[in-house]
């Protein structure tokens, strides 16, 4: 049984601000279905509220004065819920206050999860008794765990090996090199095959160069990071890392996300059965103020409000759209820019577009279930769990070829996948593109038929967890085996 260490800052139902939350909801569980003793350190951002937790131990953090607490939870133990309230358990999202700016201490803050988690890892916190075989990390906010263990090594302390994943490149947690002093790092590393990133200090960049494996969430992501549009000035360094870097697509955790079952769902249906997909639509029309027809195109999309989701170009075709006689309605927030662009195109067309702005679980589901067609045009999408969703929802994805899309989504009119065809894909990230697509679905819409049998087709589709845990579980082992 292999034991494994797993740190993330965000973990669902616990915390959440995208797909990252739901990974770390949904892959833990998975791997122990596997057997395998996984355990995961998060910080504990004070909400909701768990009834019945636990105080383990007191961490004293290294360098610091710093004593961070351990807790778990009565129904989750295999969950590490790191507890520093004066850095964690604060209003706003684990990355940003309440008006959208990141909080100024974020190195402080995640230095201190990875210290913890370097601790835990060497063995080191006696009360728990436990020691992984490796460690694997996600994103910036725990890159200098390979870090601080590769330190270890050289002062000759063994350490168990790393896998570092990453969920989005733009994120590289860089910093002025001040930050070294700061968090108590050696100066020595800070050059370009170390952890400097054009003259920053970066978490991301400490992590890909000391990391002993690397992976990222889908096979197409693997091959665009290494590429000058898609590396984000780290394409060199991927290149050189590429026999240590692989792709494992994200999988939809059907506890949550299931048609049948969904407890958000006014009604439920299934791929053979799609009456109760209606009462969904009417349903969401309704609460949100849209026009009830059942006959009308309804697009949803659920959405960080960012450049990278591409919102910037379903603002260019909203009128367009909703002139032609589609329904629209957008959950979402982000920047404050497109979120009154698009509250302003809502007032301007009452009954036909409908925004919502704001974090909304079950409005989420709701809105997966209740649409005919879901919008990701992401410029760039490293594995995509919205599409997914759609998929499993039977909601056609209309979407962006690139990354995680590309590796889920086939167009409705690419015959040579007949039988896999399960949405819509423009390749160039442009509103025109956008528009063609939508309005192929618009068509296709049109012919029941046809839209029943790419439906169908969606929703066999297999994006299990069991499927990627199973894959995450043969790289562990691929990386233990080595020397
Ligand atoms: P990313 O992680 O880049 O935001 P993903 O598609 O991987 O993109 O995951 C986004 C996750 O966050 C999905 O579970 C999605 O439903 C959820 N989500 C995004 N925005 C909202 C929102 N405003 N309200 C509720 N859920 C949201
Ligand atoms: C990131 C990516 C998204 C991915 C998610 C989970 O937020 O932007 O594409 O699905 O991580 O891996």
């Amino acid at each position: 049984m292999l034991q494994v260490l797993f740190v993330l800052s965000e973990m669902a139902p616990y915390s959440k601000t995208g797909g990252l939350g739901d990974v770390g909801g949904a892959l833990p569980l998975a791997l122990q279905q596997l057997g395998d003793d996984i355990r995961v350190l998060v910080p504990w951002y004070g909400r909701p509220d768990l009834d019945e937790m636990h105080w383990i131990c007191s961490v004293n953090v290294p360098y610091t004065q710093e004593s961070a607490e351990i807790w778990i939870a009565t129904n989750r133990p295999d969950v590490y819920f790191l507890r520093y309230s004066a850095y964690y358990e604060r209003e706003g999202s684990p990355y940003q206050n309440a008006q959208g700016q990141d909080w100024p201490d974020n190195p402080r803050r995640f230095a201190l999860l990875n210290r913890v988690a370097v601790e835990l890892a060497q063995g080191r916190v006696s009360s728990l008794n436990w020691r992984p075989d490796l460690v694997h990390v996600h994103d910036w906010q725990t890159g200098l765990i390979p870090y601080l263990l590769d330190l270890e090594t050289r002062v000759g302390s063994p350490r168990p090996a790393t896998l570092f994943t990453i969920h989005n490149l733009a994120y590289q947690g860089r910093f002025p090199p001040t930050i070294m002093a700061d968090l108590h790092l050696p100066r020595e590393d800070f050059h370009w095959q170390g952890t400097e990133l054009y003259g920053t200090f970066s978490f991301m960049k400490a992590a890909l160069v000391y990391s002993d494996q690397l992976s990222t969430v889908s096979p197409g992501y693997a091959r665009e990071i290494q590429t000058d549009a898609f590396g984000m000035g780290l394409q060199g360094l991927l290149q050189q890392r590429a026999g240590q870097l692989s792709g494992i697509l994200n999988g939809v955790d059907t506890a949550h996300w299931n048609p049948r079952t969904d407890p958000y769902l006014p009604a439920h249906y299934h791929a053979r059965n799609l009456v109760g997909k209606n009462q969904c639509k009417i349903h969401l029309q309704q609460s949100l103020g849209l026009e009830s027809q059942e006959e009308v195109f309804l697009l949803g999309m659920i959405s960080r409000l960012i450049e990278q989701k591409g919102i910037d170009m379903v603002l260019d075709v909203l009128p367009d759209l909703l002139q032609r006689g589609m329904q629209v309605a957008i959950l979402g927030s982000g920047e404050k820019l497109y979120e009154a662009r698009l509250q302003e195109l809502a007032a301007a067309h009452p009954g036909r577009l409908a925004v919502r702005i704001g974090f909304d679980e079950e409005l989420a589901h709701r809105i997966e279930a209740g649409a005919d067609a879901f919008l990701m045009p992401s410029r760039f999408e490293p594995c995509g769990l919205n599409q997914m969703y759609s998929l499993h929802y039977g909601t056609l994805p209309i979407v962006h070829h690139t990354g995680g899309l590309a590796d889920t989504v086939v167009d409705a009119d690419d015959l040579a996948r007949d039988h896999e065809r399960n949405g819509f894909v423009f390749s160039v990230a442009h509103s025109d593109a956008l528009l063609q697509a939508v309005l192929r679905a618009a068509a296709v819409f049109q012919q029941p038929a046809a839209w029943r049998q790419l439906q169908q087709q969606a929703m066999a589709g297999n994006y299990s967890w069991e499927h990627s845990a199973l894959a995450y579980q043969q790289l562990y082992h691929r990386i233990l085996a080595r020397p």
